[in-house]
């Protein structure tokens, strides 16, 4: 009798401390810890999930940015990058991260103007005239201004990364003129300012994720998408379609989150270590992405299936006027100061 009474009370004792544990290690409020490192038992794990291939600008950087950081802290902190997608699409990432399940992403700005339509500014096109525009607005106050935006929600803005230029490709003709726009269905990602920016040129914009993208263009849904060189090329974009218009008129670029409640909970020093690891990527990411963007289209340029027209200055003009009622859109219906900010850095 008594041995079960022992045997009984032992395994009450046995399930509390089990619940207990099983509590605190699904509760965000707690640092994912690797239990799995022997004399590390304080290593602080960053998932970092996003949605492109390695071999990309972003892929790239958030492996530089997992280098850094754990040289600088000697191994305290751990950067686990995931890419692709394999964990969360880019409708779902956002969440993911201001619920704490993962720990930084760096959507593209566009995906971050339903949470605050100001970001749409860096969606506007023909905004910048090359990389040393885009190296001004990143570092700057507007960029600043920005990243100080998300706060509010539970998001930690910490830099941006460059992708870089983006590009037409299409399936059916070449897209050169406005008019060669005149329906043609194309994938945009979700901004207010990309749809119309499509719907300006008569074309029939809708917006797909990125994972998405390969098969809705092979099953011939839609006809055309823009994007960068590197994009195009590492999710194969071009074994689908015929055309690619080298028009230059919009910027891809990503702004590098963390969540915000995870960033509280660092100490100033590894706060401190974090940003010089973001910092000392960021520089390196600009000139890699547009060094990766021209290598990438000799690359394309090699493939006989696809013809490669550049734009010129005049046909370039005939884009950027249909676009000017865009700036007003902005000016007027969103933010003045900060597109006056935008035109001040631009021409530093
Ligand atoms: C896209 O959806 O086309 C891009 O945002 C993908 C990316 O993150 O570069």
């Amino acid at each position: 009798m008594r041995y079960f009474f022992t045997v009984a009370i032992g395994t009450i004792f046995l399930l509390i401390i089990y619940n207990g544990y099983q509590k605190d290690f699904g509760n965000s409020s707690t640092f994912p810890v690797d239990h799995e490192q022997t004399g590390l038992s304080d290593q602080i794990i960053i998932r970092f999930s996003h949605i492109v291939a390695e071999n990309t600008p972003k892929g790239l950087a958030a492996n530089k940015f997992a280098e850094l950081i754990e040289e600088k802290t000697d191994g305290q902190i751990k950067v686990e990058v995931y890419p692709n997608g394999m964990l969360y699409s880019d409708d779902t990432e956002m969440q993911a991260l201001q619920d704490g399940d993962i720990q930084m992403i760096a959507p593209s700005f566009s995906k971050l103007t339903a949470i605050n339509p100001d970001w749409q500014v860096l969606d506007l096109p023909f905004l910048f005239n090359d990389y040393d525009d885009v190296k001004n607005i990143f570092t700057g106050d507007v960029g600043q201004f920005l990243l100080e935006d998300l706060d509010e929600n539970n998001i930690k803005g910490l830099t941006f990364w460059s992708n870089g230029f983006k590009q037409m490709t299409s399936k059916n003709h070449a897209l050169i003129t406005p008019d060669d726009f005149k329906e043609v269905k194309v994938r945009t990602m979700p901004s207010a300012i990309l749809i119309k920016q499509f719907l300006s040129l008569g074309a029939e914009p809708s917006t797909a994720s990125f994972d998405q993208v390969f098969s809705i263009l092979e099953n011939s849904k839609i006809d055309a998408q823009e994007n960068t060189l590197s994009n195009i090329y590492t999710k194969g974009f071009h074994q689908v379609q015929d055309y690619l218009t080298i028009s230059n008129h919009g910027f891809l670029g990503y702004a590098v989150l963390m969540n915000e409640d995870f960033w509280n909970k660092l100490s100033p020093n590894l706060q401190s270590q974090v940003l010089e690891a973001i910092e000392e990527t960021t520089i390196w990411n600009i000139s890699q992405s547009e060094q990766m963007n021209n290598d990438t289209l000799t690359k394309l340029q090699q493939i006989e299936t696809l013809s490669i027209h550049t734009l010129s200055a005049d046909e370039q003009e005939e884009w950027q006027k249909k676009f000017e009622h865009l700036y007003e859109f902005y000016e007027n219906d969103i933010n003045l100061n900060l597109i006056e900010m935008i035109r001040e850095e631009i021409n530093r």
